[in-house]
């Protein structure tokens, strides 16, 4: 049985004492694939060191992570950009805009995040949606870039099943992680008339860990317990969960290996 991690910040600080444990202990429990959203341009060469001590695991996006979207984001911008130039990547991510941080970059949130998806467009790739306090505003921005073109992953995904539907009308999958076992995360409650075709697994780790480890430091083989409040929910048996969102993972991830 393997597991596809579809969002993990393993080159985190968090993970700086034990990421090589961490990254087998991971590999052992059956997550074999990671997908690493970048943040900022002081994230880039540690994201690089992790794909070259793992090239078989790891799988890379770049953008500009909306809460890192400041004063200084035309030269971040710019960072991403450039290394789309010099190499490959399976995403455009993390991208989105987030309210709950900072309200004041709503104008230049929007901007980066418009231009960002139209980079995506001119490379053929998926884009990896942040998107927290902000359904609106995302909403309003998918809405002007709708198309075939645009497709994605809609990450961390806490809204209403409106909001699920809408979302997948863009192509989006939703990527489902920690919250989904969380009493008051909601999205238990209606998940299950959402098509699992629809769904891909995540961690965000070091961020938002599953019960029982909530508000512990979370880990890429935690995804596993994703999976299995997944099983549950949708009355299925765990290697079916597995494969189906690993699949779904294979299908917004074009040209990636597949397990
Ligand atoms: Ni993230």
């Amino acid at each position: 049985m393997q597991f596809t991690d579809t969002h993990t910040h393993l080159y985190s600080e968090a993970f700086d004492e034990d990421q090589d444990v961490m990254i087998q202990r991971a590999i052992e429990a059956g997550v074999t694939r990671f997908f690493i959203p970048a943040i900022d341009s002081e994230y880039t060469e540690r994201m690089y060191a992790l794909e070259a001590t793992y090239p078989d695991h790891m799988f890379l996006m770049m953008g500009l992570h909306p809460t890192h979207v400041k004063e200084n984001y035309e030269e971040e911008l710019a960072h991403v950009e450039a290394q789309f130039k010099q190499r490959s990547f399976y995403a455009v991510g993390e991208i989105g805009i987030d309210l709950y941080w900072d309200k004041s970059t709503l104008e230049i949130q929007k901007d980066a995040f418009k231009r960002q998806i139209q980079l995506a467009k001119k490379y053929k790739l998926p884009i990896v949606i942040h998107c927290r306090e902000a359904f609106d505003e995302v909403f309003e921005v998918l809405e002007s870039e709708k198309g075939e073109d645009l497709f994605g992953i809609f990450h961390c995904f806490t809204g209403t099943k409106e909001h699920a539907l809408r979302a997948i009308s863009y192509n989006l999958k939703l990527g489902i992680g920690g919250v989904v076992t969380f009493k008051n995360g909601k999205i238990d409650q209606f998940l299950s008339e959402i098509p699992l075709e629809h769904i891909v697994l995540e961690t965000d780790a070091p961020y938002l860990s599953p019960v029982p480890y909530r508000g512990k430091r979370n880990e890429s083989s935690y995804v596993t317990l994703v999976a299995e409040k997944l099983a549950t929910i949708y009355q299925k048996p765990l290697n079916e969960i597995a494969e189906i969102t690993s699949e779904n993972a294979n299908a917004v991830f074009i040209n990636v290996k597949t397990i």
